[in-house]
């Protein structure tokens, strides 16, 4: 994997202090991103440019770790796949300590082929194919069933294997987040979850352990948590006592905000996310309230994602054009769209300028280089007057950003993670034709179609 140091040709700006502002403030450039310079950065992998810093990452996951662990017995975070799931992304949580929670034949594979033990991958989601949920039996994997087609398959695949398998099930349940996820799991407001209940308590081959529930995600009120936790202790409770299950984990999902993103309906500069303690204190004093003073206590799993690692990704891009819209308020073209940025559609992203620029902010439309009107990255970003070349960077990046990117019009971008001690590393290459192509065929009867074309618009023309 290409790696390069970074030996700073900027090394005495930043010892005079000209470089060095880590996170822009509002007033000022973010010309470093852990203490590399953004323009170094772009000049070795150009723009558009993915950043990760090793060491938010790190912290994150320790922060959020530590607010539970010191609440509750037993805890496990399993790093969420969809929310990013480049390699050394998951193996910087597979190092810290997080198993993997998958919801695909795609992402399994991927968890085994970073060596992930079968033991230590959660499988969730509503397509879970047969032979992906024979692979999961043989490997050991823990199994989340999400709707009664699953626990069938489940069921022939144990009894054909003579065996018994542990499961854990999604439960679906209203804290009054709109919209619910109603799509997913065997509905807490039906009798559907009741159902699942005896239908395993009926089956030879299958035993219920676990009990799962995602509400959504950016989820900013701890209260959503609290009744959701509530409903599935109670279920616990009503599982083990009136059914004899013995329920080794709770898992309450992901969805918790990423701080300092500002979701669309704040205001910029209110801080209304909720701080991993904040969570921690909702979940596990929740559960430990509510299960029975002696009843074992269950193992805490958690699947956040977006609160994680959002904050660690950075997307530097460059001005292409600047002008003055119809009604004289300031826009511009940027190399980054939403083909890069799935999460504009909802996210007011920190844009901070790369580099000092002089002129007073005013807002600013920042487009994407698509051509369609509806490639907006930012409708109103406080930036002084922009000229091209100029560069900006945009925080928090790093959630769902580069798994839902698109290759359309453009190439995708290289990405680099920081390491704490000045590292560059490559961890995904930029695009290139072949990468695109790789998979397309052409068929024999359409390869020389070209040069025929050429040949007839060559002898239409002389
Ligand atoms: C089952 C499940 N677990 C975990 C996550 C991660 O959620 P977040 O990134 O909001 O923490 C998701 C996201 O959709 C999910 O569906």
């Amino acid at each position: 994997m290409p790696r390069k140091p970074y030996i700073p040709p900027t090394i005495q700006k930043v010892a005079n202090g000209l470089f060095g502002k880590n996170v822009a403030t509002s007033d000022g450039p973010c010309d470093t991103i852990d203490s590399i310079p953004v323009d170094y950065l772009t000049s070795q992998y150009g723009s558009p440019l993915f950043v990760f810093s090793e060491e938010t990452l790190r912290q994150q996951y320790r922060d959020a770790c530590r607010a539970f662990s010191s609440r509750y017995p037993e805890v496990q975070f399993a790093w969420s796949y969809k929310t990013n799931y480049l390699k050394a992304i998951c193996n910087v949580f597979h190092q810290e300590g997080a198993i993997a929670e998958v919801v695909s034949e795609f992402e399994y594979e991927k968890a085994r082929a970073a060596d992930v033990a079968g033991c230590d991958i959660i499988l969730n989601g509503p397509c879970k194919s047969r032979p992906l949920l024979q692979q999961a039996v043989d490997d050991g994997a823990q199994i989340q069933l999400d709707h009664f087609r699953d626990i069938e398959q489940l069921e022939q695949i144990a009894a054909v294997a003579n065996t018994t398998v542990e499961v854990g099930i999604r439960l679906t349940i209203e804290t009054g987040l709109e919209p619910a996820w109603s799509k997913f799991g065997f509905s807490c407001e039906s009798d559907e979850a009741e159902r699942a209940l005896q239908r395993l308590a009926d089956s030879r081959h299958l035993q219920l352990v676990g009990l799962h529930c995602h509400i959504g995600t950016f989820v900013l009120d701890t209260n959503q948590y609290r009744r959701a936790v509530e409903r599935m202790a109670a279920f616990a409770v009503r599982a083990t006592q009136e059914f004899g299950c013995t329920i080794k984990y709770i898992n309450t999902g992901g969805g918790f905000a990423s701080r300092s993103t500002l979701h669309s309906q704040y205001l910029p500069g209110d801080d209304v996310t909720p701080s991993f303690d904040d969570y921690a204190k909702a979940i596990c004093g929740t559960l430990l309230e509510q299960l029975p003073p002696r009843m074992h206590r269950p193992k805490l799993y958690l699947e956040t994602g977006r609160a994680l690692v959002d904050q660690a990704g950075y997307l530097i891009t460059t001005v292409l054009d600047a002008r003055l819209k119809d009604d004289d308020s300031r826009a511009a073209i940027v190399d980054a769209g939403v083909n890069l940025l799935c999460t504009a559609a909802w996210h007011r992203f920190n844009v901070w300028p790369a580099q000092e620029l002089p002129g007073d902010s005013d807002a600013t439309t920042i487009y994407g280089p698509l051509c369609m009107n509806i490639d907006v990255v930012c409708s109103a970003a406080p930036l002084p007057p922009l000229s091209p070349g100029d560069q900006l960077v945009l925080h928090p990046v790093g959630a769902y950003n580069i798994t839902q990117s698109m290759q359309f019009i453009m190439y995708r971008p290289a990405v680099v993670m920081l390491g704490s001690d000045g590292e560059v590393d490559v961890i995904r290459e930029r695009e290139q034709l072949g990468h695109v192509e790789a998979l397309e065929c052409l068929p024999e009867r359409l390869q020389s179609g070209n040069q025929r074309m050429g040949t007839t618009l060559a002898s239409s023309s002389q």
